[in-house]
């Protein structure tokens, strides 16, 4: 189909968004977004350079200082988002960013800072874009929007099992603690908290592999395009 749409997908910490976005954009030949890995990177930033994120204008110059942009890398066949410059795509998912990133998130000069630029980048439709807001105040209008689930403890150990391979001294119960921390400060924050937007569709793949979820969500995709 030449029409091209947005697809908006929302959910917890480790529920399968960027595994089902990464599937979608490849079949249909979209851009998919990481809108998770530019609050990631913001945080990267705020911790090297000491910022203290209750003082404003520390904050908004910070900001200011702050050039993201995502690359296609033709060897990984990944999308890589680029701080200032520098390859930051592995850094900002070690847990020291993990354990600050919902604090930085819930910032309103942070967040006015990204979801402008997020909503630049679906201008031109043909964008898959996976976060906490994107279905709610991103792309309220976008054609599809899906909202993933999973159980806690089937999130907590697919997560653990990803970090361990690059970090094997990570326990679960780190793991865990950071999940459920995250979880709360991002469904209970004042601007923006997650929610499920009321046109969403729910996603529950507790029992799901990416293949399975994968055909479920391609015909939901091929239903709204067709
Ligand atoms: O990969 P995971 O689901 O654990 O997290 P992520 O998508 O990389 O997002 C990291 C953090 O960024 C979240 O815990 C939120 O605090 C924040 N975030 C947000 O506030 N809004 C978004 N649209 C995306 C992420
Ligand atoms: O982007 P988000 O944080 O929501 O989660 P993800 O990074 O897509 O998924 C977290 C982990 O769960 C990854 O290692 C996926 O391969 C795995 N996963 C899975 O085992 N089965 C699914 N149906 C979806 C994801």
């Amino acid at each position: 189909s030449s029409k091209k749409i947005i697809i908006a997908i929302d959910g917890m910490s480790s529920c399968g968004k960027s595994t089902i976005a990464k599937q979608l954009a490849q079949q249909l030949n979209y851009i998919y977004v990481d809108s998770g890995a530019m609050y990631r990177a913001i945080t990267l930033y705020f911790l090297r350079n000491n910022i203290d994120i209750a003082n404003t204008t520390q904050v908004k110059d910070a900001l200011q200082e702050i050039e993201l942009d995502f690359r296609f890398n033709e060897q990984s066949e990944q999308v890589e988002i680029f701080l200032n410059d520098e390859n930051v795509e592995y850094l900002i998912r070690e847990m020291i960013v993990a354990e600050k990133v919902s604090e930085v998130a819930a910032l309103a000069d942070v967040r006015a800072y990204a979801v402008s630029q997020q909503q630049k980048m679906g201008g031109k439709k043909g964008v898959i874009m996976d976060g906490r807001d994107i279905g709610t105040v991103v792309f309220p209008h976008a054609e599809l929007k899906l909202f993933m689930v999973a159980d806690n403890a089937i999130r907590v150990e697919r997560r653990f099992k990803e970090l361990y391979q690059k970090n094997p001294n990570i326990t679960i119960e780190e793991v865990a603690h950071n999940i459920e921390m995250r979880d709360y400060i991002d469904a209970n924050r004042e601007i923006s908290p997650l929610r499920k937007a009321k046109d969403a569709i729910e996603i529950d793949n507790t029992n799901l592999t990416p293949d399975e979820q994968l055909q479920k969500v391609l015909n939901l995709a091929n239903s709204v395009l067709s």
